[in-house]
């Protein structure tokens, strides 16, 4: 039997609206340990280099509550020297590289791996020598799934964005390209992940991308935890996406 699908769940917009007040409720750490407590495998968020919701404080944080409760923290970042200095201090399980732009309101595209191939297999290095799984935050592209594999990424998450928003026939389109990105991932030895815009339908179908091991999902579930509760919506979204419930 196939193992079940890891979900990892990114708590950055409970630090979004924690410092809308510029206080420390909520806690995203607090949200984190309840989510673990709720079914998620792991926990994500992403340092940005504007601070704009998690903080250093917080990835010390979590990263300690990570630990302690033996599961993945996945640091998302983008390839700076000051992100690799943070990641190679904290050592998190895994390091998701992500493009970042100051001006965006969320990470809006994946990276263009093969622009930036020295850096990017040079990092891949650093934080492989220092045990941190290296993932590729990409749009389903042929060239940038090669391009992972060539400078040495051992995971690549396909940004599921565009699939979850488009309709029509221009979904089925979009399917098709992550379809065609995560086999091509697959025959070149990377594991496949998938993130960005899923909700408890889009998480479903996501399901269906071969070989995916994981999704990564936020905005979504800290959004439903208004209505219902964090711990419910995680709970929700695990039992949705073993089948359990529709
Ligand atoms: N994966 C990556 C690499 C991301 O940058 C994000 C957004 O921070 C997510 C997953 C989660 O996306 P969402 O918040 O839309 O669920």
């Amino acid at each position: 039997m196939s193992e079940r699908v890891r979900l990892g769940v990114n708590i950055d917009h409970v630090a979004t609206v924690r410092n809308a007040r510029g206080g420390a409720h909520p806690d995203p750490v607090r949200a984190a340990r309840t989510a673990l407590a709720a079914g998620a495998d792991g926990i994500t968020a992403h340092l940005r280099e504007d601070r704009r919701h998690i903080t250093d404080g917080d990835i010390e944080a979590l990263s300690r509550l990570c630990a302690d409760a033996d599961r993945p923290l996945n640091l998302e970042m983008a390839l700076t020297p000051e992100m690799l200095d943070i990641a190679l201090r904290h050592r998190p399980h895994a390091a998701c590289l992500v493009p970042e732009r100051r001006e965006e309101v969320t990470t809006e595209g994946g990276l263009n791996v093969a622009a930036q191939a020295e850096a990017m297999t040079a990092a891949a290095r650093t934080l492989s020598g220092a045990g941190i799984r290296v993932s590729l935050f990409i749009d389903p592209e042929p060239q940038q799934v090669i391009a992972s594999a060539d400078v040495g990424a051992q995971v690549i998450e396909l940004h599921t964005g565009r699939f979850c928003l488009a309709t029509g026939e221009a979904r089925q389109g979009e399917f098709r390209r992550l379809v065609e990105a995560a086999q091509l991932a697959q025959s070149l030895g990377l594991e496949v992940h998938a993130g960005h815009g899923l909700d408890y339908d889009t998480a479903v179908e996501a399901l269906a991308i071969p070989g995916v091991r994981e999704l990564n999902i936020g905005h979504f579930l800290i959004g439903e935890a208004v209505f219902i509760g964090l711990d419910a919506a995680v709970r929700r979204m695990r039992a949705v996406m073993d089948g359990v419930t529709a």
